[in-house]
């Protein structure tokens, strides 16, 4: 494994980072931006995560997409495991510009884009090696859609993490539970609730949703953090950024 992107930092980095970090009212997850400096989210990934959401060991030439990044983690780590290109895309502004602060910590060459995964294209995006979606889907009220628009720019594998159910009484049936109004969540000593989450479904319908839209060879992975899928695309090729000369932002 490489080495952390965390590096000794001056002190007066030090602390125009923790300033940077203290100005946030918010911080989903803890990144170490340097020696005992970590953001204070409430999303551990290094530890309740990253174990368990099949990323390979290494990236080394990939280029790859995290869908809902927040404020990085992901993307940090696949340019750590050595990925070519990372791009990264988050909906929400405030993520963004937290991605941003962590950038700067880290000397990240990851780029990341105040978008809608509804708003992915070949056209603006490119293609990519590998898609990391993780803990996306049940905030979606359209996951197909969104499903459709990996599959698009997708030439290789998807990883997929969301929360899921079972139910023995349903089996291998497809099954989603709609909440029209949101669900209770965040950390067990802070619940609070979250308006933005709409379909929870189960293995079979996330399975059944991949192969829907194209995906081939879908493996769900076992574990303790929610509902995680490997699949890949029929016709795997190498990722290419966007064609430049077809004026992709037109
Ligand atoms: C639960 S967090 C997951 C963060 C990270 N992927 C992880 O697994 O730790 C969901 C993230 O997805 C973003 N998000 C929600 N809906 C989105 C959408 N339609 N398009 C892009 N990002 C979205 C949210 O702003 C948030 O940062």
């Amino acid at each position: 494994m490489s080495e952390p992107l965390s590096a000794r930092i001056e002190p007066s980095q030090r602390q125009w980072l923790q300033a940077q970090i203290e100005r946030e009212g918010y911080w989903f997850h803890r990144i170490e931006l340097a020696p005992d400096l970590i953001t204070p989210g409430w999303s551990d990934p290094l530890t309740q995560k990253l174990p368990f959401f099949g990323l390979p060991e290494r990236m080394d030439g990939m280029r790859v997409l995290d869908v809902g990044c927040a404020e990085g983690f992901f993307s940090f780590e696949a340019e750590r495991r050595g990925a070519r290109e990372v791009i990264a895309i988050d909906s929400f502004p405030d993520s963004v510009r937290r991605f941003n602060i962590c950038r700067a910590a880290l000397d990240s060459r990851a780029t990341a884009f105040l978008t809608n995964v509804y708003d992915l294209s070949l056209r603006a995006f490119g293609t990519f090696d590998l898609i990391m979606f993780f803990g996306v889907l049940y905030h979606l009220r359209n996951p197909i859609l969104a499903l459709e628009k990996l599959f698009s720019i997708c030439c290789g594998r998807l990883l997929l993490q969301t929360h899921g159910f079972e139910d023995p009484a349903i089996g291998d049936q497809s099954m989603a539970r709609f909440y029209p109004f949101g669900i209770e969540s965040g950390p067990p000593e802070k619940r609070s609730w979250d308006p933005t989450v709409f379909w929870v479904a189960n293995g079979a319908c996330i399975r059944d949703m991949l192969a829907h839209v194209g995906f081939t060879d879908i493996e769900q992975i076992p574990g303790p953090a929610g509902h995680v899928f490997r699949a890949r695309v029929p016709t795997p090729s190498a990722g290419t950024p966007p064609d430049q000369t077809k004026a992709p932002w037109n």
